[in-house]
């Protein structure tokens, strides 16, 4: 494997970044996840679009122009022969001694890219089989808009589902409503037919597959509400399904141990997940 780091292309076992990088010592950075689907970059815009926007929120200066870093994503993806799978790109504040305001002069930011394949089956055996969530309480900082690389929360969340049994945690408020998943963006489908989402303030990530849901569904003339749920509503719900660039649409058919609907993939979140990939829409 082959990744990109900071101009080069390198052995991915021998890619490293610096001791002082602020990205490791202070995760003052930001991320994208970018699906490659046939050999292309999936929703690009979308993500190059929210880098530039948890860039600028954290005040780092983008290291390259979006162009060049489009060119370095499809390189990275061509030189690891990814057909289907992913790519991480990852841009830190960069190298300094350690303190905690911004360096001055600002330092180079740190640029990593890397690639790789997932087998398209598996996501498919997944989604056919559905995925148990557990719900946790939020404990993360009051921007999780922002894609940093500050995922603690995410990372002990994920975990206490794995020990759980499920696959995702979610988030949930103090007034008991559903934020989103570790690393995915959370729906509901009511017994109506409308398919509910909470709206993207600054308490959620705005996902790009969640945006190309919205899109499919007005393709289809399907009725969207963009607001809070409570996990009662959720378990209750006919539906439920999680979305992310490396899951796409994954049904919910339980939420803490409660069937969701028949405890069955539902065929909304089924056909949502078969709209991302068709090219013919
Ligand atoms: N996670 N919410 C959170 C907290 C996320 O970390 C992610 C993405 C999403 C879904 O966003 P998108 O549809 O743009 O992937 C929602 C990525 C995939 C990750 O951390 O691996």
């Amino acid at each position: 494997r082959i990744a990109y780091v900071n101009g080069r292309y390198v052995p991915h076992r021998s890619a490293k970044v610096h001791v002082e990088d602020r990205g490791y010592q202070f995760a003052d950075g930001v991320y994208e996840v970018c699906e490659v689907f046939c050999g292309r970059l999936v929703d690009e815009t979308r993500h190059l679009d929210r880098l530039d926007r948890s860039l600028s929120e954290l005040r780092i200066a983008a290291p390259m122009g979006r162009k060049a870093l489009l060119t370095v994503m499809r390189e990275t993806v061509a030189r690891n022969r990814v057909r289907n799978g992913l790519v991480y790109v990852q841009i830190s504040r960069g190298v300094a001694r350690r303190d905690h305001p911004f360096p001055d002069p600002a330092p180079v930011p740190a640029v990593v890219v890397t690639a790789k394949s997932l087998d398209p089956r598996a996501g498919e055996k997944l989604a056919q089989a559905g995925a148990a969530v557990i719900t946790t309480p939020e404990i993360r900082w009051a921007r999780p808009d922002i894609k940093s690389v500050a995922l603690l929360p995410n990372v002990l969340a994920k975990q206490q589902a794995r020990e759980a049994g499920a696959r995702e945690a979610w988030f949930v408020d103090p007034d008991g409503t559903v934020l989103e998943g570790a690393s995915t963006n959370a729906w509901i489908v009511t017994h109506d037919g409308t398919i509910v989402t909470r709206q993207a303030d600054r308490r959620i990530l705005r996902g790009v597959t969640r945006a190309g849901v919205i899109d499919a569904l007005a393709r289809r003339n399907l009725r969207l509400e963009e607001r809070a749920f409570t996990v009662e509503e959720a378990k209750a719900a006919a539906e439920a399904f999680i979305t992310s660039a490396s899951s796409l649409v994954i049904p919910v058919v339980r939420i803490d141990g409660t069937p969701v609907g028949d405890g069955k993939p539902g065929p909304v979140a089924l056909a949502l997940r078969a709209a991302l990939h068709d090219v013919t829409e």
